[in-house]
């Protein structure tokens, strides 16, 4: 399965995508081609470290139609079926998704909490740790044209309880949790991308859409 992905800066979970391949962790799974929105986005370096294609599309001051063309073309030439956004701060069009198999996006909350105001990085977690939850984690989901509001694929609950305890300022307990949050982001979109690329994963139509993962 030819998975292409997007990413906006940082690339962790590119990069861990990348390394469950290497690994094995991650079979039936290739990545042909990263297209980043940044030209200063580190996730570049993670690419040329592994050797593949990596695609700069401008996003910036260019309209979304004319983008989203570039992205398309790019992906379709490396024949990619399936988009997984990984750190990708753009909303997409409903004509872009239509194009592909499947488009999923890692979000580093337990959707619908903390999501569909556009937030994204530290103030998710800032607001989770507002709310004081003691379970957070991250989702994937299937992108539409809303903003968070595709289905659920998966989520991964961590137990954040022991956070709000700790004598440390807010800014240092709300990194604690995006870092706690992240190494499991990285584990739970393989573990998506795994099923997708096994068949496990379908769309059924019930009231509303509900992904199921099948063991
Ligand atoms: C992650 O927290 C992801 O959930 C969110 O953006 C962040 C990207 O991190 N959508 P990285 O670029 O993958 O390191």
């Amino acid at each position: 399965m030819k998975v292409g992905v997007l990413a906006s800066w940082r690339g962790s979970n590119f990069k861990a995508i990348m390394d469950h391949i290497r690994l094995g962790v991650l079979r039936g799974v290739e990545v042909p081609v990263l297209i980043y929105s940044d030209e200063n986005a580190p996730v570049r370096e993670i690419a040329e470290k592994y050797g593949m294609e990596a695609r700069y599309v401008r996003h910036r001051g260019v309209p979304r139609a004319v983008r989203e063309e570039e992205m398309a073309e790019v992906l379709k030439s490396h024949g990619v079926e399936v988009v997984a956004l990984a750190g990708y701060d753009y909303i997409l069009s409903g004509g872009f998704i239509s194009r592909f198999r499947l488009v999923l996006n890692i979000h580093p909350s337990l959707l619908p909490f903390a999501g569909g105001k556009g937030m994204y990085g530290l103030r998710v977690h800032q607001e989770v740790f507002r709310a004081g939850v003691k379970v957070t984690g991250p989702t994937v989901h299937v992108v539409d044209d809303s903003v968070d509001g595709g289905p659920i694929v998966d989520q991964w609950p961590v137990y954040i309880g022991d956070v709000y305890a700790l004598p440390l300022p807010p800014e240092e307990k709300v990194q604690i949790i995006a870092d706690r949050v992240l190494i499991f982001e990285h584990r739970l979109y393989s573990r998506v991308l795994q099923a997708v690329a096994d068949g496990r994963l379908e769309l059924v139509e019930e009231v509303v859409k509900v992904p199921r993962v099948y063991e």
